[in-house]
């Protein structure tokens, strides 16, 4: 090999290395963002939807979505969110915590209803409205704090253990 040639090679490996580097990584943000939209998604069209069929395959769609993504919010973000400095940080990172409860129990009930009865679609109107205004706060009060204090390298990770998490979910 000439020493031009090796030149070449080395530079060419560097240069790699670097766009490896470089290159950005997936942010936990963006995950729970369509996490969020297919749930939304589900919820619309159960709300919408007039057969019992239909309402039931959906209630096990939303189940499956829902509870491995609050389980493994609540252990990557929410506790990294109750970990920061100041109460504000601490009063959101609680009322996450007490919403997906509220949501929880809701579904569990939502999912022993008989399905197209008017209980049923009560309790399914006060899910989709529970899980949405859940939604819209955190992701402002939640991701402002994440945007505020979390590296990119930081929420990559997050997004690393976010995905692991789920994983280990099992529905009950
Ligand atoms: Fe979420
Ligand atoms: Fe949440």
């Amino acid at each position: 090999m000439t020493v031009r040639t090796s030149i070449e090679k080395a530079t060419r490996s560097v240069l790699g290395a670097i766009s490896l580097q470089t290159e950005a990584q997936p942010d936990i943000l963006d995950t729970l963002q369509a996490e969020h939209d297919e749930v939304q998604e589900l919820l619309s069209k159960l709300v919408d939807s007039d057969t019992g069929r239909e309402q039931k395959s959906l209630v096990a769609r939303i189940k499956a979505a829902l509870v491995p993504h609050t389980k493994a919010e609540e252990k990557v973000v929410y506790d990294a969110v109750l970990a920061l400095k100041g109460g504000p940080a601490k009063v959101d990172g609680n009322e996450g915590y007490i919403e997906h409860g509220l949501a929880s129990e809701t579904l569990k009930k939502l999912d022993k209803l008989t399905a197209n009865t008017p209980e049923f679609k009560a309790t399914a109107k006060v899910l989709k409205e529970l899980v949405n205004h859940h939604i819209k706060e955190e992701e402002s009060n939640i991701w402002a704090r994440v945007k505020e204090n979390f590296s990119d390298e930081r929420r990559a990770q997050m997004n690393r253990d976010f995905l692991l998490a789920k994983k280990k979910v099992k529905l009950s």
